[in-house]
């Protein structure tokens, strides 16, 4: 090969990276139709020409003609060579290239996962082949009718036989000229106890190849043709297979996810296969591998609407709870679809149909809302004890609802259900979220330091006023601009305070609007010590209406506040020089000074 990178690294940094996101770093990108349209960065216009198109992956100005992919995108953005737009971009997807990988164990398993790419490659042939051979593979064959699946999805997914022999596969590669040694790498043999050579891993099962993003084959599943154990074998990892990333199906699937905006995650390879049989072609599967937070990175990039569709029964159930919670938790927005106990996506689709399983895919619920009905539904709503036992179950799920508004709705929707009153129900969350950040040790506040008090009348006017307005600024963005140009946040009266209002100062310096959701995410990046602090602070949400009315009061209090303080040091420091004997001349005319802006209401 002359060319210093191999084709298999621009293939994988061309399906690592969406031209879309990448072009609307500098491109105002409208959707029109199945394609975007913005304003061409290459000449000058006003009306936009510049079309981007995401199921091709390419641009094109009907304006200059200036048209590519994501690597002409870059060169001629940047006037850059292809090399240069070829790091960026690696870079960019976190793709290793070739001279980056400097230490030699690094090159020699480079090296292995390229060798095993292409022994899988070989492994594809030949186990397809065998599934057309009515000899090797005709059990396998009449097993995949029974279940349904067309020859047509047969060839779509690639989907092979090995033949019940023990050596097969190894007889396969050894005409070809390829060593037991590289097999055994490739997780396709596995050595004999005694020493003595090879054989198939894979023997008389359904053969289902794992492909990535770029097409290229990780490894492999097979699944015995009766009901004897284990029910599926899979590739090891390889230097090619790595479960933490699988997304069975996502070469094939990836560019509706794009279109559907949504990702319907199952957990088999029946039910990714028998869901796209249906017409459903959005759906992936992390093939029975607990949710992890790459699988919700790569998902993330193709749906911003991803549903875990997992068995309904019991297990599934748990997995699908917490394989949502840690996406969730990951950033990504997840809903859990739950289907009736027995099914999976595959025999729900076969007994109901597809738009039966749709229904369930769209009655999804989010991972708070999934949560609280389980435990309505387990609970005994027609008791005394029974309600008792619910909302204290409740409520901490309410709890961890972070947008106050969100959390409004399910504590509404809580307290019809079970027919109590919504302010009581509110206040017991509050309290809950007090208790569980005053009590642990998440505040990690140090001792001596103040923290926010939750009795408000036990405050000095100053601090009421400080608080409020800290409760006030993510309200409305009007109020900010008013408290930003009247106070500063080292003028806070408490550490607290201090650190909070610096965070909504810091948010906005950096371009973001200051909501109440932006302003815990930053601070729980920025100053983790204060969040739970902030997050008490925010969700006491009664009277925040009234208190808006008062805003300047509240910084006419803070700056008289401010000023007496100063006054009272003035003073101080006068007696002081007064009492050595010094000059108090210029102190004393700051004093005056200050006293008479005072009556002018200017700080
Ligand atoms: P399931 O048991 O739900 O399999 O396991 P399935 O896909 O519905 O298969 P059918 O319908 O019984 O044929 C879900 C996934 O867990 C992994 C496989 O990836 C499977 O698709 N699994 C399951 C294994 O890896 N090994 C096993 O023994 C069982
Ligand atoms: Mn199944």
């Amino acid at each position: 090969m002359t060319n210093p990178v191999s084709e298999s690294i621009i293939e994988d940094v061309r399906s690592r990276t969406d031209i879309v996101p990448l072009i609307s770093e500098d491109v105002v990108l409208k959707k029109a139709g199945r394609n975007y349209v913005g304003l061409c960065p290459f000449h000058s216009e006003k009306t936009p020409s510049f079309t981007v198109s995401p199921d091709k992956q390419i641009f094109y100005c009907f304006g200059c003609g200036t048209g590519g992919d994501i690597f002409t995108y870059l060169m001629k953005r940047r006037g850059v060579a292809f090399m240069e737009a070829l790091k960026v971009l690696a870079q960019r997807s976190g793709v290793a290239l070739p001279e980056d990988i400097q230490s030699d164990e690094e090159k020699s398993r480079y090296r292995q996962r390229e060798m095993v790419y292409e022994i899988n490659q070989l492994a594809l042939k030949y186990f397809t082949a065998m599934l057309k051979d009515a000899q090797h593979g005709g059990a396998a064959a009449a097993y995949l009718e029974r279940r349904g699946i067309t020859r047509e999805t047969r060839d779509l997914f690639s989907l092979g036989a090995a033949s019940p022999q023990w050596d097969g596969l190894l007889q396969y590669f050894r005409r070809k000229g390829i060593g037991e040694e590289d097999l055994a790498t490739a997780g396709l043999v596995i050595p004999r106890q005694d020493g003595s050579g090879y054989y198939d891993r894979f023997r008389n099962r359904v053969i289902f190849p794992i492909l990535d993003m770029a097409g290229r084959v990780t490894g492999f599943g097979g699944r015995v043709l009766d009901d004897s154990l284990p029910k599926y074998l899979n590739s090891p990892e390889t230097p090619a297979f790595d479960k933490s990333k699988n997304i069975y199906g996502i070469h094939l699937t990836r560019q509706d996810m794009r279109e559907n905006d949504q990702v319907i995650l199952v957990e088999g390879y029946m039910d990714v296969i028998s869901v796209y049989q249906a017409g459903v072609h959005h759906v992936g599967a992390t093939l029975g591998t607990a949710l992890a937070e790459s699988h919700g990175k790569i998902l993330s990039q193709f749906g911003s609407d991803i549903v875990v569709c997992y068995d309904g029964d019991a297990a599934g159930q748990a997995a699908a709870l917490r394989g949502a919670s840690l996406l969730e938790k990951a950033g990504c927005s997840v809903r859990i679809a739950r289907l009736p106990d027995g099914e999976d996506p595959d025999s729900l689709i076969r007994s109901r149909g597809r738009d039966s399983f749709l229904q369930f895919v769209q009655r999804a619920l989010s991972v708070t809302a999934y949560q609280l009905q389980d435990i309505l539904e387990k609970g005994r709503k027609d008791t005394a004890d029974g309600q008792a036992d619910i909302l204290r179950k409740a409520i901490p799920v309410l709890g961890t609802v972070r947008s106050v508004s969100e959390r409004d709705v399910y504590i509404r929707n809580l307290a019809r259900t079970l027919g109590v009153r919504e302010d009581s129900l509110r206040t017991d969350v509050q309290r809950y979220v007090r208790r569980g950040s005053a009590g642990g040790t998440v505040t990690g506040v140090r001792p001596g330091e103040r923290k926010i008090p939750a009795q408000k009348q036990l405050l000095p006017a100053h601090e009421k006023a400080e608080q409020a307005l800290l409760r006030l600024i993510p309200e409305d963005p009007e109020i900010w601009m008013t408290v930003k140009g009247a106070l500063q946040p080292d003028l806070f009266s408490t550490d607290a305070m201090r650190r909070i209002a610096r965070a909504c100062y810091d948010l906005d310096a950096g371009g973001s609007r200051v909501t109440v959701s932006r302003l815990l995410d930053f601070i729980q990046e920025n100053d983790p010590e204060m969040y739970a602090e902030a997050a008490r602070l925010y969700i006491d949400e009664e009277d925040v209406h009234q208190l808006k009315n008062a805003v300047k009061d509240y910084i006419q209090v803070i700056q008289d506040f401010q000023q007496k303080e100063e006054l009272q040091r003035l003073a101080d420091e006068i007696k002081e020089k007064e009492e050595k004997g010094e000059q108090v001349q210029e102190l004393l005319s700051r004093y005056q000074k200050l006293l008479r802006r005072g009556k002018g209401g200017q700080s």
